[in-house]
């Protein structure tokens, strides 16, 4: 992709100015008649979808440097992730990297959906060396959490920081500035990023019957009146201004929703987005995360791996 190239999947329709980000609903359980379980959903995406290529790469980059980066920590950690998924999430990730470390002080699961938040904290204290302590705390990780030890480690893989609800000209600095102001100086933080750039292999991951399945159940959850489910289009738009990946759902009728508790007409031809996905390139992250007060400290690659993972220091 080249700077000014304007590249969008479809070009067909204008997105909102101000996008509302219902990923919340998500991963969760089914919150209302219209949905079904996202966490269902997103099991199934990650089971049977080959051309979601995030999860396999991500899972291979973990497993090669796992070692290296527990040897670059130390010992006497206490380790917190953000987000930890489902079942093949934690074992496949969360567990492989963990198992590079021989031990750390403590573990603890933040995630909105409390089974992945519970399940992460007792598979991993089943499967690891833990010495002290074990927690989940079902929240939102943008909630006021605070990790008063300097020797923290706090991770998140699948991309969370760059899946982030940002006005249209914000930027990743200000979700990494949260998660800096809940950590002290001289703690670390792991994030991922897809640094995947290639429209091709961005439109097969994403403009699929598995993820079409995850996005419009999520909207229709957030929905608390009665939606008729052909009355949406699952669309998936590049917009290159945002750097992001756009899923959401076209309408194809009027339509009276209500979300928030607040009623509101969409008309035929509306794009509602649901989740956004940053692809940014790895200087552009580093470059927000130095804005948001992290010090770079390695970035792990494999070659032809899209993800790479960032070790970053609070300073
Ligand atoms: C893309 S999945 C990633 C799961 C797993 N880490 C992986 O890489 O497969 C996002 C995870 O973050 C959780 N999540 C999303 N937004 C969140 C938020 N604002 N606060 C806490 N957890 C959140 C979801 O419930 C889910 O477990």
């Amino acid at each position: 992709m080249t700077k000014n190239q304007v590249i969008t999947v479809d070009q067909s329709i204008d997105l909102p100015e101000v996008t509302i980000n219902l990923s919340d609903d998500l991963y969760n359980e089914a919150s209302n008649d219209n949905q079904i379980s996202g966490e269902k959903l997103f099991s199934e995406l990650i089971a049977n979808c080959p051309d979601y290529y995030y999860f396999r790469s991500e899972v291979e980059l973990i497993e090669h440097h796992a070692s290296r980066i527990a040897g670059l920590l130390g010992r006497g950690l206490h380790v917190v992730e953000y987000g930890p998924g489902c079942e093949q999430s934690i074992k496949n990730k969360s567990l492989r990297f963990l198992s590079g470390f021989k031990s750390i002080e403590s573990y603890c699961a933040v995630d909105v959906n409390k089974n992945f938040a519970e399940s992460a904290a007792r598979f991993i204290g089943a499967n690891c060396n833990v010495k002290k302590s074990i927690h989940s705390i079902n929240n939102c990780f943008s909630a006021n959490l605070s990790w008063p030890d300097a020797n923290t480690l706090l991770f998140s893989f699948g991309g969370l920081i760059c899946n982030q609800p940002l006005a249209a000209n914000d930027n990743l600095s200000k979700p990494l500035s949260l998660w800096r102001s809940q950590l002290q100086k001289g703690a670390h933080l792991l994030v991922s990023q897809d640094a995947n750039q290639d429209i091709g292999k961005l439109q097969s991951a994403y403009d699929n019957k598995w993820m079409e399945r995850l996005v419009l159940n999520s909207l229709l959850g957030s929905c608390s009146n009665k939606i008729a489910a052909n009355n949406l289009k699952y669309k998936v738009v590049f917009d290159n201004q945002k750097q992001s990946v756009i899923l959401g759902a076209l309408f194809l009728q009027n339509q009276e929703i209500i979300l928030n508790n607040k009623p509101r007409l969409v008309e035929s031809g509306d794009f509602m987005p649901v989740v956004d996905s940053y692809k940014l390139t790895e200087e552009q992250f580093l470059n927000a995360s130095q804005n948001a007060g992290f010090l770079p400290v390695q970035t792990f690659r494999l070659p032809n791996n899209p993800i790479v993972m960032h070790l970053l220091r609070a300073a």
